[in-house]
């Protein structure tokens, strides 16, 4: 138990311009995500585009991570690494996860990609992953408990038959990749610390089809995979818990009012 960073508002401006760069760089490699094309080639371009906007890759070479991205295909839970010998085809569904540091200041935001045509049981298992995003986030606001994020998150998810990963959490983040506190996303309501102006963290339920474990690649020490090699998948915001409710700091789609 350490402390909850509470940023100042240079430090949010920064985390904010850092979090509108991570979340416009999964903009700009959407028109590249398409069959046939390898996850090391989105990479390259991911790294690309954060750099030309004055920017780093967080991943490249935290704790040994060896690319500017993850990139998670179908059974992997997170944490895949771009390859040019993952090449994507019809059907895969995929995470694109990026953080950037601009200026010293952290974004973290990640999407799943539908490659061509994918089956209904892929597409509905992506939109319940977003609800549970988007009702998490409805929780955000000053007074309320971290808890609450795992508990909306855990009821939607299992309501719609599937199971919610709990080896991986969200994380305050901004100064740091990874600050204080953890954000499970399978807690029980009304428990954890007390969310505050000032606040910036991220939310990133990753839901499964079948079982909820995940076992890392032994062979690269990152890949998770589900256990029984069911689907996986995963949104991830950055929010700034504001004197009022939320602003998601990494949506440049304007899908979430500022309130
Ligand atoms: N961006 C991931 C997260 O949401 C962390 C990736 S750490 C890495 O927390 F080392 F795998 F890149
Ligand atoms: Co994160
Ligand atoms: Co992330």
């Amino acid at each position: 138990m350490g402390n909850i960073i509470i940023k100042n508002s240079e430090q949010i401006a920064g985390i904010r311009a850092s979090s509108r760069l991570a979340a416009s760089t999964l903009e700009y490699i959407a028109e590249f995500v398409r069959p046939g094309v390898s996850t090391g080639f989105l990479d390259q371009k991911i790294e690309e585009y954060i750099l030309e906007h004055g920017a780093v890759p967080a991943t490249k070479g935290y704790n040994g991570f060896p690319k500017s991205s993850c990139i998670s295909p179908n059974e992997i839970v997170c944490h895949g690494i771009p390859s040019e010998k993952t090449i994507l085809k019809e059907g895969d569904i995929i995470n694109i996860d990026v953080t950037t540091i601009l200026n010293g200041y952290y974004g973290d935001t990640s999407r799943m990609f539908a490659i061509g045509e994918i089956s209904e049981r892929a597409r509905r298992l992506m939109e319940t992953t977003k609800h549970c995003l988007d009702l998490a986030i409805e929780q955000v606001k000053p007074g309320n408990q971290f808890g609450n994020i795992g508990f909306v998150i855990s009821r939607y998810a299992r309501a719609k038959g599937y199971s919610v990963v709990y080896e991986f959490c969200g994380h305050g983040v901004g100064l740091n990749f990874h600050e204080e506190p953890q954000v499970d996303h399978t807690s029980r309501r009304n428990t954890g610390p007390v969310m505050q102006p000032g606040m910036t963290f991220t939310i990133e339920p990753m839901i499964n089809e079948g079982r909820p474990g995940t076992r890392i690649d032994k062979a690269d020490g990152w890949t998770a995979r589900t256990v029984d090699n069911r689907l996986s998948a995963q949104f991830e915001h950055t929010v700034l818990v504001t004197p009022t409710g939320v602003e998601v700091l990494t949506d440049v789609r304007n899908e979430y009012p500022i309130s």
